[in-house]
């Protein structure tokens, strides 16, 4: 039986019925498919691209062209799946007019169903009004927020303080009250998560914050891609990247050895084929 759409208003429910909501990122094609055949409920199309794919060092680095490519082919790769892209950073930040221009551009050209921004502070909710006024759903974003990484005091997890906690909560709320469809908070502890959930409506999406109504997260980190160290909240289901390593390394010991190709990777060709080959070059 084919899965039926996964829409905002089933978000809510699958909340309501504390219904698990799976989303993983996604890049391109393949990964978009992996997702979909997984059936997991909401696919993001990252800024984490930036580093996961792109080799950038940080998530500002990408921009909005490079976000659209990587969007349009997973949103490709999607039937069933609520897509959500994130709007990248310096393409909402002047003004409500650009930031629902940017929007736009995700759902036009990309097929988003909703855009990501992060942040709560007074910028961003006017950023998230003006959006939902326009018609497009927006997922918030808050605790730790890489984009603005550096203001925050580097890569860490937030909430830990009580200026910090409070902060959290304060933003929590008021980006679902600026008319955010859903909320992810990454990297706060769970006691303060725990705190702000009874007060958030909307389904909350947790990454690296403990139990909340779903989880997310990046694709080549779960599946062991990522090189170096990943968060301490990431969990490794496989170990693909050693898998691509070892691939490559066998190809390239077989072309070395004149293993491959073998008779069986070649085509055939008729004796008369042959042999015009060879009289097209004595006539040369
Ligand atoms: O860009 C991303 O992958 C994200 C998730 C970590 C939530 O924002």
């Amino acid at each position: 039986m084919m899965r039926p759409q996964i829409t905002l208003r089933r978000l809510a429910e699958m909340k309501e019925a504390g219904e698990p909501i799976v989303m993983v990122t996604a890049y391109d094609y393949p990964t978009a498919r992996a997702a979909e055949q997984a059936e997991v409920d909401m696919v993001l199309v990252g800024d984490s691209g930036a580093q996961v794919v792109l080799g950038h060092d940080s998530t500002v680095r990408v921009t909005v062209d490079e976000m659209l490519v990587l969007a349009a082919a997973v949103r490709r790769g999607i039937r069933s799946a609520f897509v959500v892209c994130d709007v990248p950073f310096g393409s909402t930040e002047v003004s409500d007019e650009q930031a629902v221009a940017t929007a736009m551009r995700f759902v036009k050209e990309a097929g988003a169903d909703a855009v990501k921004l992060e942040g709560g502070g007074a910028m961003r909710l006017s950023r998230i009004r003006a959006i939902v006024a326009a018609g497009i759903p927006v997922v918030g974003h808050v605790g730790l927020t890489p984009q603005t990484a550096t203001a925050l005091g580097g890569l860490r997890a937030q909430g830990r303080t009580a200026d910090s906690a409070a902060r959290f909560a304060r933003e929590a709320l008021a980006v679902q009250e600026a008319g955010a469809s859903l909320l992810v908070i990454e990297a706060v502890p769970s006691d303060v998560v725990e705190v702000v959930l009874p007060s958030v409506s909307i389904p909350v999406i947790g990454i690296g914050a403990g139990p909340a109504d779903g989880q997310v997260l990046v694709m080549h980190d779960l599946l062991g891609i990522t090189e170096g160290r990943t968060a301490s909240f990431v969990k490794h289901y496989a170990a693909i990247g050693p898998d691509m390593v070892a691939g490559v390394a066998a190809y390239a010991q077989d072309v070395r050895a004149r293993a491959f190709p073998a008779a069986e990777h070649a085509y055939s060709a008729t004796d008369e084929a042959v042999a015009a080959a060879r009289a097209a070059l004595e006539d040369a």
